[in-house]
C-alpha cells in the first residue's frame, strides 16, 4: 500500500509541477515574446509549486484512500475503475481548488493551472493502472492461469456452493489472498454466512439453482478458475430424496464443468470425498479401490468420473476427496461427527458413541480451504486431473478416540458407548501424496476444533445445536417442499458496490 502512495503522491507532484511550467511558458511568453528565462517569474513559479504540492498531496492521497485505491486486494471490474479514477481525480481537484480559492494570495496559484494538472493526473493515475492490469495479465497468462477464451479477470475464482459451511470460510481466505470471488449459491441454510462480504467491490453472489443452467452461465462468464463445493451434503441428506441428490451432486456437476469448459475455464477444482472409500481395514490412498456405501459417495466417484472423462488440453478438473471436517465456520455444521460430539458435550454435558472402533479420518475446516487454494496456486501441471486425498496422516482416528479428545476439553462429559453402528463407514486414509506434492500441512487439530466449538457454545455465538439450520438432512426434511421441488429458473444477481446495491432478476 505505501509504495502505492508512494508512486501516486510523484504522479500528482509531477502533474502539478508538469503544468505550472507550462503556464510559466505561457506567462513568459506574453511577457517577452519568447521563451527566455526570467529569475523573477520562475521563483515565483517555484513558491506557488512549494506551497501547493504539500497540500494537493495530501488532498489527493486522502481522497484516492477513501476511494478504496489502496484496498488490499481490490480487483475492480475495468469500467467500475475507469470511473472510481474519475471521480477520486476531479473531486482531489475541486477540493484542493477550493482551499487555494480561499487561501487566495498567500498561495497564488493560477486559476487555469487546475484544469490541466488535473487532466494530466487523471491520464497519469489511469495509465499506470493500466499499464500494470496490462503487464500482469500478461505474466499470468504466460502462467496458464487463463484460457485465452476470456481473459477479464484471470484471479478471480467462482466458488459454487460458497455460501456452505467450508465455502463461507474459503471465500473469506480467498478475498483475503486478493481474489475477486464470485458465489454462486442458492443459500438453502440462509444468508447469514455471506451477508457481511455484500459491500465488498471483489465480492459477488450470484444467488441462484446450479441445476439452472442461466445461472450457471452467469456465473461462470469472466471468472478466471472454478471450485465446486456445491451438493447435498452428507448421507442421511442424500438418502432423502435420491432423485434430488442425483440432480444436484451428479448431473449438475456435469453442467457446470461444461459450461466452465465452453467459457475457457482451465482450472476445475472438485470437492469429494473420503467416503468414497467405504469400509476397509487398509489403509487408502488416491490409487486404492473405491467401495462407496452410500448415495452420496457414489454420487461423487461417479462426478470424479465425469470430470475426468470431459478433461482436455484446455480443461483440468483437479479431484479433492476431503476427510470429515471439523471447527466452527461462518455456517456452522452440527451434523457432523466431532462438531456435534463437541456441541453434545459443552450443552448436554453427555456424549453418545456409536461403535467406537471404526477409524475415519478427519481435517479441519481452516486447513480444507488452505488445502483448496495450494490447488488453485499450483502449477497447472502439477495438480491436472490428479486426485488428492485432503487431510493429515494424523488426523485418522477411532471414534472412541475422538470422545477421549472431547473429555480432555471437557472433563466433566459423561460417554455412552452403544454397540449399535449405524454409520457402516471405516476407513483409514493416507494423505502422503498431497504432502509431497503441494507440501500441504495441516495447521490445525480435532483439538482445536473441539475447542472452538465449546467456546462458541460458551460465549453465545451458538445459542441451540439442534436447530435445523445446522443440520443439512433437518433443515432439508423441513424445507424439503420449496428446497427439493422447486427448481427456480430464475436468479438473482447481488452485486455490491460503493454506488449502492444492484439486483437482477
Ligand atoms: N463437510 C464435510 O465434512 C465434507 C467432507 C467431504 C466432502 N465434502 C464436500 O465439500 C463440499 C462442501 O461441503 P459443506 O460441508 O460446505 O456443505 P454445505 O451443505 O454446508 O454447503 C453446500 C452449499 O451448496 C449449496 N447448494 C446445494 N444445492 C444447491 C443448488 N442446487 N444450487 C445452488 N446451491 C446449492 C447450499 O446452499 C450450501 O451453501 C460438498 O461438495 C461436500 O460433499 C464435505
Amino acid at each position: 500500500m505505501l509504495k502505492r502512495m508512494l508512486v501516486d503522491a510523484v504522479l500528482v507532484n509531477l502533474c502539478l509541477a508538469l503544468a505550472l511550467f507550462m503556464r510559466y511558458v505561457v506567462a513568459s511568453w506574453s511577457q517577452a515574446g519568447g521563451l527566455f528565462v526570467d529569475q523573477h517569474l520562475m521563483r515565483s513559479f517555484l513558491g506557488i509549486y512549494v506551497k501547493s504540492a504539500s497540500l494537493l498531496t495530501l488532498v489527493a492521497l486522502v481522497i484516492f484512500y477513501v476511494s478504496g485505491f489502496y484496498t488490499r486486494g481490490r480487483i475492480y471490474i475495468s469500467r467500475y475503475k475507469t470511473f472510481v479514477i474519475f471521480q477520486a481525480v476531479t473531486l482531489t481537484y475541486l477540493a484542493f481548488g477550493s482551499l487555494v480559492f480561499l487561501a487566495g494570495a498567500t498561495i497564488g496559484l493560477p486559476r487555469s493551472v487546475l484544469p490541466v494538472a488535473w487532466l494530466m493526473t487523471l491520464i497519469g493515475i489511469g495509465g499506470v493502472r493500466l499499464a500494470f492490469t496490462l503487464v500482469e495479465r500478461e505474466v499470468l497468462l504466460d502462467l496458464g492461469a487463463v484460457g485465452a477464451f476470456d481473459v477479464r479477470d484471470p484471479r478471480s475464482v467462482l466458488v459454487v456452493g460458497g455460501a456452505g459451511y467450508i465455502g463461507s470460510v474459503l471465500v473469506r481466505k480467498l478475498l483475503d489472498r486478493g481474489s475477486r470471488v464470485r458465489v454462486l449459491d442458492r443459500l438453502l441454510y440462509g444468508e447469514g454466512s455471506l451477508a457481511d462480504l455484500y459491500n465488498r467491490h471483489d465480492f459477488e453472489l450470484v444467488q441462484g439453482d446450479f441445476r439452472n443452467v442461466e445461472a450457471v452461465v452467469r456465473a461462470v462468464q469472466g471468472m478466471g478458475s472454478i471450485v465446486h463445493l456445491g451438493a447435498v451434503v452428507g448421507d442421511p441428506a442424500c438418502a432423502l430424496d435420491e432423485e434430488f441428490t442425483f440432480e444436484v451432486n451428479l448431473a449438475a456437476t456435469r453442467v457446470i464443468a461444461e459450461v466452465g469448459k465452453g467459457y475457457g475455464i482451465r482450472r476445475f477444482l472438485f470437492a469429494s470425498s473420503c467416503s468414497v472409500y467405504g469400509a476397509s481395514d487398509e489403509i487408502m490412498d488416491e490409487r486404492s479401490e473405491v467401495a462407496p456405501v452410500s448415495l452420496y459417495a457414489r454420487t461423487k466417484i461417479e462426478s470424479e468420473r465425469v470430470l475426468l472423462s470431459i478433461m482436455s488440453d484446455g480443461f483440468s478438473p483437479v479431484l479433492l476427496r476431503l476427510a470429515t471436517v471439523c471447527g466452527m465456520s461462518h455456517r456452522p455444521r452440527f451434523d457432523l461427527v466431532v462438531n456435534l460430539l463437541a456441541a453434545q458435550a459443552a450443552f448436554d454435558e453427555k456424549i453418545n458413541i456409536f461403535g467406537g472402533d471404526q477409524w475415519r479420518p478427519f481435517v479441519h475446516v481452516d486447513d480444507v480451504a488452505n488445502a483448496i487454494i495450494g490447488c488453485l496456486e499450483a502449477p497447472l501441471e502439477v495438480v491436472r486431473g490428479q486426485v488428492f486425498n485432503v487431510g493429515h496422516d494424523a488426523g485418522n482416528y477411532r471414534l472412541a478416540q475422538i470422545a477421549e479428545i472431547i473429555k480432555g476439553v471437557v472433563p466433566d462429559v459423561v460417554v455412552s458407548v452403544h454397540q449399535n453402528v449405524e454409520d457402516e463407514r471405516n476407513y483409514r486414509v493416507s494423505f502422503e501424496k498431497i504432502a509431497r506434492t503441494l507440501g500441504f500441512q495441516a495447521n490445525k487439530t480435532v483439538e482445536d476444533a473441539v475447542l472452538e466449538i465449546v467456546d462458541a457454545v460458551g460465549t453465545g455465538r451458538v445459542v441451540n445445536y439442534r436447530r435445523p439450520e445446522y443440520s443439512n438432512v433437518k433443515w432439508l426434511s423441513e424445507n424439503g417442499e420449496t428446497a427439493i421441488t422447486m427448481v427456480p429458473n430464475i436468479y438473482s444477481v447481488v452485486m455490491r458496490m460503493s454506488e449502492g446495491m444492484s439486483a437482477t432478476g
